[in-house]
């Protein structure tokens, strides 16, 4: 995309970046959220547009103008705080911006979530953020094709045909269960699913390379969920429970804290101590761990940074448009250790 310039030939937003010696998103945001900027880069990069006479193409900003003060987050589970909070750095950027945020609910379900994306589309949205079934789903390219951006929050597209944010799953996985193998643990539970989603797969794969890398004679055995919620978590105690006595695990690492609470809820109620008996950690950190009557551990996932880093990767897109160049942002987990799998506390 183009602009008048001093000498003649168009003078485009990567030209201004490269003289500045920054990226393109941080000259779109010096243009659009300058508050976000350091003032340094701020006053180079305003240098830089005043040396080469950059103009913004004005015509395409209000032809965009056109389109909707608004931008969506279609998320998996509505029920799952884990989104809500993920939600919360979105709105902080977007209302920033001067948008609202719709927040759509695909309840794990293809059909919804097609549905929710063709709405949207029609809706000539600011952006769509969305955490998806699966990120190579030929669908998600209909809404850049429209010219509405799509990123990807809380998985990556491998054809790096999508902006996205996430979190290193597989180290997440890999840090819940070697922590449950320094605690002596050999008989491990992994519980979750479905088993298709990339989020399951890959905390499965870090546990099982904790498994390998001990090499201490650990074991893993699947304890396989339909979906990431409470009552599937409640289920998987019944399944825990039924295990023979010699090869019962003695703990569980569940693919997300709702499963976990749910598994603990039971499990307790069933008169089984926790962690003496069974150890559980769960993924996310979500506010209701801490505050769980045993206090939960877990593998805490930075959720505001992880919306506010999707808002962003989001306007600048939409103010770029094709000078944008797509990039995945990842950010590591962090394990938080309390009462359900803290050995050292008993
Ligand atoms: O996004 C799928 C799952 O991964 C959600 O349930 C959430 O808990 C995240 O950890």
């Amino acid at each position: 995309m183009g602009d008048g310039g001093v000498t003649g030939s168009i003078v485009s937003i990567k030209d201004v970046a490269r003289h500045a010696g920054v990226s393109v998103g941080t000259v779109s945001n010096v243009l659009n959220h300058p508050d976000i900027v350091s003032e340094s880069t701020r006053t180079r990069v305003r240098r830089t547009i005043r040396e080469l006479g950059f103009v913004r193409n004005e015509q395409a900003r209000q032809l965009k103008a056109g389109a909707s003060k608004t931008i969506a987050y279609v998320v998996l589970d509505a029920g799952n705080p884990f989104f809500t909070d993920v939600a919360s750095g979105i709105e902080e950027i977007a209302e920033a911006a001067g948008l609202g945020v719709y927040i759509c609910n695909s309840r794990q379900d293809p059909a919804r979530e097609a549905r929710y994306l063709d709405l949207l589309g029609e809706q000539r949205v600011h952006g769509v953020l969305l955490t998806p079934l699966s990120s190579k789903d030929d669908r998600l390219q209909s809404l850049p094709k429209r010219g509405i951006p799509l990123i990807l929050v809380d998985r990556h597209s491998d054809a790096g045909e999508h902006c996205s944010v996430s979190v290193d799953d597989v180290l997440g996985g890999k840090l819940a269960v070697a922590h449950l193998l320094e605690g002596g643990h050999r008989r491990i539970a992994f519980v979750g699913g479905p088993s298709d989603l990339g989020q399951v797969k890959d905390r499965l794969a870090g546990a099982r390379l904790a498994i390998e890398e001990a090499g201490d004679g650990g074991e893993l055995q699947l304890v396989s969920t339909t979906s990431l919620d409470l009552d599937e978590g409640r289920l998987a105690a019944g399944r825990i429970l039924g295990m023979p006595g010699p090869s019962r695990v003695t703990a569980a690492f569940c693919a997300n804290d709702l499963l976990a609470l749910g598994l603990l809820q039971e499990i307790t109620a069933r008169n089984v101590r926790v962690p003496e008996e069974l150890a559980i950690v769960g993924y996310d950190d979500i506010y209701f761990a801490g505050a769980a009557v045993i206090p939960l551990s877990s593998v805490r996932q930075p959720r505001h940074q992880l919306g506010r880093t999707a808002a962003e990767l989001l306007l600048e897109e939409a103010e770029l448009g094709v000078d944008h160049e797509h990039r995945h942002v990842q950010f590591d987990p962090e394990l938080v250790v309390r009462a359900s799998s803290n050995w050292r506390s008993l």
